[in-house]
């Protein structure tokens, strides 16, 4: 990364349902702020399961109703993630636990983020798994993440003031 740019990764369990759509809300209000060199985003899973896949139809359509188009194929985190992100945000505390146990010495602790740290005051914990339930649970996750989003780029960036800067 060069120095002026950040980087955020966000994990999930499978990386074909929550990260997708955290990376493709993410990317889309990068580059509705015209901060497209600044930025970069990527998405992973804790579980191999569906490494290669493309993310699920079902994320994809409600994530495509709202104008966002989830992109790139499934890829399990690894190690090196740590040293590449300036941010690893997880959508889930399960997640965030497997997280920490790729980090035994606690050497990256403070890029480790749960989503819901960038929630309003009040909000579950966690991002709901929406894998093997209805329609309902991808708008929820949807609803969530763009709830969230902007509090990470904020935070990315060092504050909203830092943003106009540059
Ligand atoms: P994700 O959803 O972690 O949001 O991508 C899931 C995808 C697949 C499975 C579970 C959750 N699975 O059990 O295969």
């Amino acid at each position: 990364m060069s120095q002026n740019t950040r980087s955020v990764l966000f994990v999930c369990l499978g990386n074909i349902c929550r990260s997708p759509a955290g990376e493709a809300v993410f990317r889309h209000l990068v580059e509705e702020r015209g901060l497209g060199d600044r930025v970069t985003v990527d998405s992973a899973g804790i579980e191999s399961y569906h490494v290669g896949e493309t993310p699920d139809t079902r994320m994809a359509g409600a994530a495509r109703k709202r104008g966002y188009r989830l992109e790139g194929r499934a890829r399990r985190f690894q190690a090196g993630d740590y040293a590449h992100f300036d941010l690893i945000v997880a959508m889930d505390r399960s997640v965030r636990r497997a997280l920490s146990s790729w980090d035994p010495r606690l050497r990256h602790e403070e890029k480790l983020k749960l989503f819901s740290e960038f929630l309003p005051p009040g909000r579950p914990e966690d991002v709901p798994d929406p894998y093997y339930g209805g329609y309902q649970g991808f708008e929820t996750v949807l609803d969530i993440v763009e709830e969230g989003v902007p509090a990470i780029l904020d935070h990315l960036l060092g504050g909203p003031d830092e943003q106009t800067r540059a």
